[in-house]
């Protein structure tokens, strides 16, 4: 498999067809990219008038007190406002808002009057809860409506919504409630993946036996099996949403335009998640220009991204950014290979999905069963496609490139984190492409690679990589952790966004993204801590102590190793190593169960106890650790 380090496919470049560019927003990157950083505000104040505001902002970037940015101050909105309500009063009023694919074959759609109408029901339910402006509500939903349902309701009346991953265990549902302190949880009875049930409903019930906070749940019945309700505590979704109470009319909450929008829980260099915090106005403007201009969505188009929405892929890109482009956005429940491995380019034919967006890891997953299912279908509707989580290889891009866009549609490998809110670098259709690179910065973003002592790199050498000038949709803190956010982001190069990737960029100025330099492992395109993936292994009682590396991995990009000192006198067995591994699998989640284990007599660690991760990794993979030790800060 080819590696970063050999750039020889830097000189492999992808022209876009005559048609491509005729047809795009953004005709000239390179105009635009530097007319957007000479007159940044200027730039950030013409997209955001094209939204709708309340009462119009006085500023646009307020930078008195760096690293708080704070953007188009004084204006009043709301991200529904944008999303939902400034369509329902024109053509796009009957047009499909959603279209949802169940993993067991159901089909359900909205239109933006219906999606509209559902919001301010459930919108009205939560209100009579006595959720208001600034409270916050945990979802721990799967993909399906009603996840979407619930994010815009909780926006629509100015509460703060925390999506906890569907696929996380009670251990992290409950960290997540209690750092969110929220009142109200929303789950489902159950999720669909691969064939299987998980049984959501009995997992929140544990996480809440430690979480008092939590007076209502709201139980979303999506496979209908018997759950345990509380009857003082537990109440349906459909049942509440056939009270008078529902009704389908509500005025959208003013909200200025620096007021929480959501909290999103990530993985850092600690065990404890970082609650990313975003706001309704600059999140609105960035998600909906990036995905103007680089899906290049008309009306006419029907929008795929295949991610979760409990990940910042699917808050920014199947929700929000779509929405309030007034695009048809497709949300699909489950597996990509259940029950067959053709099962998307079904669905995108089923559909006429113009614009389809997934991640490297889903290819590689779809690329092992051969051309001949996605051959099987019609696949000509597609126009653009994306990809986004980790990098992707040279040869895979090929692959999707040939074989699902059929050597005609161009690839986005739009690079961003849950703490940017929206696209950082990546490629504009009219861009010319090179497989493996993200392309090159977007709009307004000043993008920059650093050395050690924060000197811009030249060409071909790998540092740090950075943003240079604040944008709308960042994060505006850590939630209940200023010191944090500054502390982890802003310190290290002094007020310069520091992203926790490595990066290279070539003479062309096309970047590529070599993987993070923290703790944080991106195992199948889920982001994930390894100290928490640590003390999740040793909540097991034969545990002492434990380290995570992560290990390159064809399909996965990185797999999980656990180094694991187990107590005195405990013996070594393949059951007890299963046995961890699926403790790990109920307190974390089953995405974080590890690859591999090894028990081993000791771990290195530094004079003050911290563990060399990177010693472990370098023997792993057989390299020499000398060099690598000192590097260990003390
Ligand atoms: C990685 C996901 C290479 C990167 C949107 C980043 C990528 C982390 C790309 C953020 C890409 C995301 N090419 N690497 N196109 N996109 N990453 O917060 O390491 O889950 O820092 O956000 O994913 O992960 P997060």
């Amino acid at each position: 498999m080819e590696t970063f380090d050999s750039l020889t496919y830097e000189k492999e470049v992808y022209k876009p067809s005559k048609e491509t560019v005729k047809n795009s927003y953004v005709d000239n990157y390179d105009r635009l990219y530097e007319y957007s950083i000479k007159e940044n505000e200027k730039f950030w104040d013409e997209i955001a008038k094209q939204l709708n505001w309340f009462k119009h902002y006085d500023k646009v970037l307020d930078a008195s007190d760096p690293p708080f940015y704070k953007w188009f101050t004084g204006g009043k909105t709301n991200i529904v406002y944008n999303a939902l309500d400034r369509h329902v009063t024109t053509f796009r009023k009957n047009k499909l808002a959603l279209i949802w694919e169940g993993e067991d074959g159901c089909e359900r759609v909205y239109t933006y009057f219906s999606l509209y109408k559902e919001v301010n029901k459930f919108a009205n339910v939560l209100k009579s809860f006595g959720v208001k402006k600034g409270d916050t509500v945990t979802i721990y939903l799967p993909n399906i409506p009603e996840i979407a349902i619930s994010m815009l309701a909780c926006a629509k009346i100015g509460a703060i919504h925390s999506v906890v991953y569907a696929g996380f265990s009670a251990f992290a549902l409950r960290d997540r409630i209690s750092d969110a302190q929220s009142k109200l949880l929303i789950t489902a009875d159950g999720a669909y993946r691969g064939g299987k049930v998980i049984e959501l409903k009995k997992i929140a019930d544990e996480a809440l036996t430690r979480t008092p906070i939590v007076q209502t749940v709201i139980v979303v019945k999506r496979t209908g099996k018997d759950v345990a309700i509380d009857t003082s505590r537990d109440f349906y979704y459909d049942e509440l949403m056939k009270l008078p109470i529902a009704n389908a009319y509500l005025k959208t909450e003013e909200m200025d335009s620096e007021d929480p929008l959501f909290i999103l829980y990530t993985s850092g260099t600690t065990g404890k998640p970082k609650g990313i915090l975003h706001v309704h106005g600059g999140y609105s403007v960035g998600t909906y220009i990036t995905s103007k201009y680089v899906f290049n969505i008309n009306d006419n188009d029907t929008y795929w991204c295949a991610a979760d929405p409990g990940w910042i892929t699917g808050h920014s890109y199947i929700i929000y950014g779509p929405l309030i482009n007034g695009a048809t956005t497709v949300m699909v429940e489950g597996s990509p290979y259940y029950p067959y491995p053709d099962r998307w380019w079904k669905i995108v034919e089923k559909h006429g999905v113009n614009i389809f967006y997934t991640s490297p890891t889903a290819i590689r997953g779809i690329m092992r069963f051969g051309e001949n299912w996605p051959n099987r279908h019609n696949l000509s509707s597609l126009k653009i496609l994306g990809s986004v989580g980790e990098p992707i290889n040279p040869e895979v891009w090929r692959w999707y490139h040939k074989h699902i866009g059929k050597e005609r549609c161009p690839i986005m490998d739009t690079w961003w984190q849950t703490e940017s809110g929206m696209f950082l670098i990546t490629p504009v259709p009219s861009l010319p492409l090179k497989p493996g690179s993200c392309g090159k910065p977007f709009f307004g973003i000043d993008a920059d690679i650093f050395d050690e002592s924060g000197k811009s790199v030249e060409a071909g050498k790998g540092g740090y990589l950075v943003i240079k000038k604040p944008w709308p949709a960042m994060m505006r803190t850590i939630y209940k952790d200023e010191d944090r956010y500054k502390k982890t982001y802003f310190s290290k190069f002094n007020d310069v966004y520091l992203a926790g990737d490595a990066a290279k960029r070539d003479k062309d100025g096309y970047f590529y993204v070599m993987g993070r330099i923290d703790d944080v492992i991106k195992v199948s395109g889920y982001r994930l801590g390894t100290a928490e993936i640590e003390s999740a292994i040793i909540t097991h009682e034969a545990v002492a102590e434990s380290a995570v590396i992560g290990k390159p991995h064809d399909i996965k990009g990185n797999s999980i190793k656990a180094f694991v000192v187990l107590k005195p006198n405990i013996e070594k067995s393949d059951t007890l190593m299963d046995d961890i591994r699926s403790n790990v699998g109920k307190t974390l989640g089953p995405i974080a169960k590890p690859d591999e284990i090894e028990f081993v007599d000791s771990l290195p660690k530094t004079r003050s106890g911290k563990i060399m991760r990177r010693v472990l990794k370098a023997r792993d993979i057989g390299i020499d650790e000398g060099d690598i030790s000192t590097i260990e800060e003390d």
